[in-house]
């Protein structure tokens, strides 16, 4: 029997325990635990929900506390559990590494994508809101990588970081320089730990995703009533994303799947953002 035809036996006979078409196994995240930053709201909600659907157990991360609670009741039939934390500060993420290891027991996937912004010119650019902007973007993409990195290296049997980006932090964008910085920033973090840990089998990589309808983007609407008019006619596909859109490649990149993948990066966004 060839090497192919024994692997296609061994997913037939685990999709079947699964109830799962063979292909579909591929992606599945059974017995795999997964920390969400940003799960209170938009992206990090759904990849959260996502990632429950597709067998994880999963840790809910944010600081509003209402909406973990919330979304931990939503899906009180998965094996899912929530922990307040700032992302920004070292002292909460290491608790938070505690938390989901005493829950869960151990962790496979980290998904970075707690993030903000806030538009503004550089010249009345308040410094301490730059500070900030790099501190919630790239500093917690930093801290969560270092110390759940270390855990991953503690259990030795590698893990997947999924970094959420943005397509502004390869392009550049007018007014929101400092966002650019920090998601640019983040790109290097990824870059730079996927050629570190490649040995060690802790794969990680960047998704950089386009305009997506969520509370984020609501916010640069209501400070430019104009920005729909501008931005989406340099959407290839005329349209922003849907926030469930960006759910199957963090499947897929939290899977088994994407075990040869690593240090990439992944562009999301409509066709790009043509100028
Ligand atoms: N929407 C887009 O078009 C777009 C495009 C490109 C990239 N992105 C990136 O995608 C990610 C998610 O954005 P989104 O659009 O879903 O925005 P969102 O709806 O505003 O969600 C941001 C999430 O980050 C959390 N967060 C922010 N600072 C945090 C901190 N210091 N500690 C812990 N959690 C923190 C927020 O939770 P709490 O407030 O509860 O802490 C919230 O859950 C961000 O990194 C963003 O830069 C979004």
């Amino acid at each position: 029997m060839s090497e192919h035809t024994e692997i296609k036996k061994q997913m037939i006979v685990d999709s079947e325990k699964k109830l799962l078409p063979p292909a579909l196994s591929l992606f599945s995240l059974e017995g795999k635990t997964a920390i969400v930053t940003g799960a209170s709201s938009g992206l990090g909600r759904e990849i959260a929900i996502g990632f429950a659907m597709a067998g994880a157990n999963v840790m809910l991360v944010a600081r509003r506390e209402e909406k973990l609670r919330e979304l931990a009741e939503e899906l009180k039939d998965f094996p899912v559990a929530w922990c307040k934390a700032d992302v920004s500060e070292t002292e909460d993420v290491k608790a938070m590494v505690e938390a989901t290891v005493e829950r869960f027991g151990r962790i496979d996937v980290l998904v970075n994508d707690a993030g903000t912004s806030h538009r503004g010119a550089i010249k009345d650019y308040p410094d301490e809101l730059y500070d900030q902007i790099i501190k919630a973007n790239m500093r917690s993409c930093w801290l969560c990588q270092k110390y759940v990195g270390i855990q991953m290296l503690k259990q030795g049997d590698g893990g997947s970081i999924i970094n959420i980006g943005s397509g502004a932090g390869h392009d550049g964008k007018k007014e929101s320089v400092h966002y650019c910085a920090s998601k640019g920033g983040m790109l290097m973090l990824s870059r730079g730990a996927a050629i570190e840990w490649a040995n060690e089998g802790i794969r990680v990589n960047i998704v950089m995703p386009g305009q997506f309808k969520t509370p984020l983007l609501h916010k640069c609407i209501s400070i430019d009533p104009d920005y729909v008019e501008k931005v989406l006619p340099r959407i290839p596909i005329h349209r922003f994303g849907e926030p469930q859109e960006i759910v199957g490649i963090c499947i897929y990149l939290a899977s088994d799947s994407s075990s040869f993948m690593t240090g990439g990066v992944i562009y999301l966004d409509g066709g790009g953002n043509a100028q």
